[in-house]
């Protein structure tokens, strides 16, 4: 088998876009930086998100059966930095940055990302040491065609067509 390390690094190259996956349970809102998102299936709409069993939003997501999956935009970085730790702030701390308001599913969905996902959970597989989550999406917001934030070499950046200096 590959070791864990040879496994990091390899996947150091996969480049992807950035979310924050947020949700509220018992009145208070949870949520982290995360690039393992998939679609899944458009009918029903579906996607899937792989959360480290000790993510603090890991059982919050569980318990409250809702979740929301917030693409970031080029730039806002510092959101994604807040939500993955870099910054010390922990739990309701996390939703000073950035706008923040229930949609329909009532989990927190940032008003300034790209599109917002407002997903109900539908399953849970747990695999080692995380779990995979799949949402049903009940709510779609889509806000601008910026560029995304991407994440690639643990280093944010963005995305550009290959020889083109136009963006669509
Ligand atoms: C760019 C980036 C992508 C990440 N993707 C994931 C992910 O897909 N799943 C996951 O469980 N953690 C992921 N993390 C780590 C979490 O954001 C981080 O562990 C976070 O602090 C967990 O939340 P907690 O501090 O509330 O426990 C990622 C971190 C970064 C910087």
């Amino acid at each position: 088998m590959a070791s864990s390390d040879d496994f990091k690094q390899a996947m150091r190259h996969l480049a992807g876009g950035v979310a924050i996956i947020a949700t509220e349970h018992e009145g208070r809102r949870v949520g982290l930086a995360a690039t393992a998102v998939c679609s899944v299936s458009a009918d029903p709409p579906t996607l899937l998100v792989c959360i480290n069993s000790g993510a603090s939003a890991h059982e919050p997501i569980r318990a409250s059966g809702r979740f929301s999956v917030n693409l970031l935009a080029s730039g806002q970085d510092s959101i994604a930095r807040c939500f993955s730790g870099e910054t010390g702030l922990k739990g309701e701390e996390r939703f000073t940055v950035g706008e923040w308001s229930p949609l329909l599913t009532g989990a927190p969905v940032l008003a300034g990302a790209l599109v917002s996902f407002d997903c109900r959970l539908t399953e849970v597989v747990k695999m080692a040491t995380h779990s995979v989550f799949f949402g049903t999406v009940a709510d779609i917001t889509l806000r601008s065609t910026t560029r995304p934030l991407i994440y690639a070499h643990g280093t944010y950046g963005t995305f550009l067509p290959e020889g083109a200096g136009l963006w669509w």
